[in-house]
């Protein structure tokens, strides 16, 4: 099968803070595929709106050369050729109403079309930004504003922040992006949950024991410390990626994949997450900071040395979550996420429950549960672990065998990034790989009281080296219910 291209209508889009990590490593070679794949209709704009002053032709060449760099071998002169074309950059002091007017000129004749803005910025200014773009008239019918996570840094900010979004926008223009939610293999999660009937009957605390969720990464923090320093991976990875993950695995079937349907579904099993008491958060939780180690086969330094300073700042966290419904009630939800870990991987594991009585006799070897392990980077796929009799002769012997598909191998296209999708979603007014407001919110209730377990702890985050899957206690907290980390594949 071919992948399919759905033309869209033709649009405006301002990216603001243009000159910044991820609007030239992402947003660019995101833009410069749709370009490259013919979905960029004939007269489509793009506007690079930052504070530095330059002129169109320097940003251009700045975006040329993150396009050759993180597009690599596909990059291609004569589409780069026809994607600067539609590039202007406009500089911009949000307090500057000349600068305001310099980019309502940028995008007149557009009034009727879809007309994004995408703040890829600080929180901070993300209401500013909005009021800005009130102010200098530019927020047509047409408009909506894409907003990059983290929304805030705690639910005050975040529910300022977006009171101050939504006196310019209306909820149904405000697109908050979780770029999780745009990965193939994460959308897979939904067709393999709602596309097959199979699994259905056991997806359920009756015959799950338990789900783990990991996403590990080798890179330290590159090029962020500023951002990362103030943020730490709670709020970073858990209270976004890991939490959206959660909900896609634990909600119930939606009605359909309309943007309303899914975000209730998903907003009740974050309604349903039992709130980490006062006192339990330092049992529940974990949190570390990588030392100097061995990532990725090399010598790489600690966290305080990358950052030149001392830190509190968790650069791993794994925790046990529950969600207290009917469905899942007994079933935890393991959570860990961290940088400088061994490798970089992204996977769902569905443990089932044992079986109930061994009808073999001593010997045979183990009898594993099975799991389903549900892997979305890299090599996406889906493996599913069963047991089987080790083939030949020697009586019953047991072992475990995985069927396994690769993607990769079973559908030969490109994959597209997380952010080509996304982008084309928001100017086709389909929001339901966004987040809604009551869900960005009520994933910070849930991690506040976390934080400030955290916060008013005597106790720093635990060390680990870099390159190990973490601080010994992040194995004691899953160990102390009888279960260990999937590890084995990796
Ligand atoms: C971002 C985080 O949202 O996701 C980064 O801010 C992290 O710290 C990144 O590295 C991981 O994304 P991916 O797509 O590489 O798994």
């Amino acid at each position: 099968m071919t992948a399919q291209i759905i033309p869209v209508a033709v649009f405006d889009l301002v990216v603001f803070g243009a000159t910044g990590d991820l609007s030239f490593r992402k947003l660019m070679p995101a833009l410069y595929w749709r370009e490259s794949d013919q979905q960029m209709p004939e007269g489509s704009r793009i506007v690079g709106v930052a504070r530095t002053q330059m002129s169109t032709a320097d940003y251009v060449a700045q975006v040329e050369a993150a396009c050759r760099r993180h597009v690599g071998d596909g990059f291609d002169e004569a589409v780069f050729a026809r994607f600067a074309r539609r590039i202007t950059y406009v500089p911009l002091d949000v307090a500057s109403r000349e600068h305001w007017a310099a980019l309502a000129e940028a995008l007149a004749g557009g009034e009727d079309r879809p007309r994004l803005f995408y703040l890829a910025t600080s929180p901070d200014l993300f209401g500013p930004i909005s009021e800005g773009a009130g102010a200098a008239g530019i927020v047509t019918p047409e408009a909506r504003v894409v907003l990059e996570k983290p929304i805030g840094r705690d639910l005050a900010s975040a529910i300022r922040i977006n009171d101050q979004v939504g006196r310019v926008f209306n909820e149904s223009q405000v697109y908050r992006i979780d770029h999780y939610l745009g990965k193939e293999s994460v959308q897979n999660l939904l067709a393999l949950r709602f596309a097959n009937s199979l699994f259905e009957a056991v997806w359920n605390r009756a015959h799950v024991d338990h789900v783990q969720i990991t996403v590990a990464e080798t890179v330290g923090i590159e090029e962020r410390a500023a951002y990362y320093d103030k943020s730490g991976a709670l709020r970073d990875m858990v209270q976004n990626h890991i939490l959206q993950l959660l909900c896609l695995v634990a909600m119930e079937p939606p009605t359909s994949m309309t943007a309303d349907s899914v975000r209730d579904e998903k907003l009740k099993v974050l309604r349903s997450l039992r709130m980490v008491a006062d006192g339990d958060a330092l049992q529940k939780s974990v949190r570390g900071q990588y030392r100097a180690g061995a990532g990725a086969g090399m010598a790489v330094p600690g966290y305080v040395e990358e950052l030149g300073s001392p830190s509190r700042t968790e650069t791993f966290v794994a925790i046990k979550a529950e969600v207290d419904n009917w469905r899942w009630a007994g079933t935890p939800f393991y959570l860990r996420t961290g940088k400088r870990l061994p490798t970089r991987v992204s996977e769902i594991v569905i443990q089932f429950h044992k079986v109930p009585h061994s009808i073999f006799p001593p010997g045979v070897g183990l009898v594993e549960p099975n799991r389903l392990i549900i892997r979305l980077q890299p090599d996406d796929g889906i493996q599913l672990e069963l047991m089987a009799k080790d083939p030949g002769p020697g009586g019953m012997r047991l072992r475990n065998a995985p069927l396994d598909i690769r993607f990769a191998d079973a559908f030969k296209v490109r994959y597209p990034d997380a952010y080509e999708r996304l982008l084309m979603d928001v100017v086709r007014g389909n929001a339901t790989l966004f987040m809604r407001r009551d869900e960005v919110e009520a994933a910070w209730r849930w991690v506040e009281p976390i934080l400030q377990a955290w916060g008013t702890s005597e106790e720093p985050p635990k060390p680990y080296l870099a390159g190990s899957w973490g601080p010994t206690a992040a194995i004691a907290l899953i160990e102390r219910d009888g279960r260990t980390w999937f590890e084995e594949a990796h």
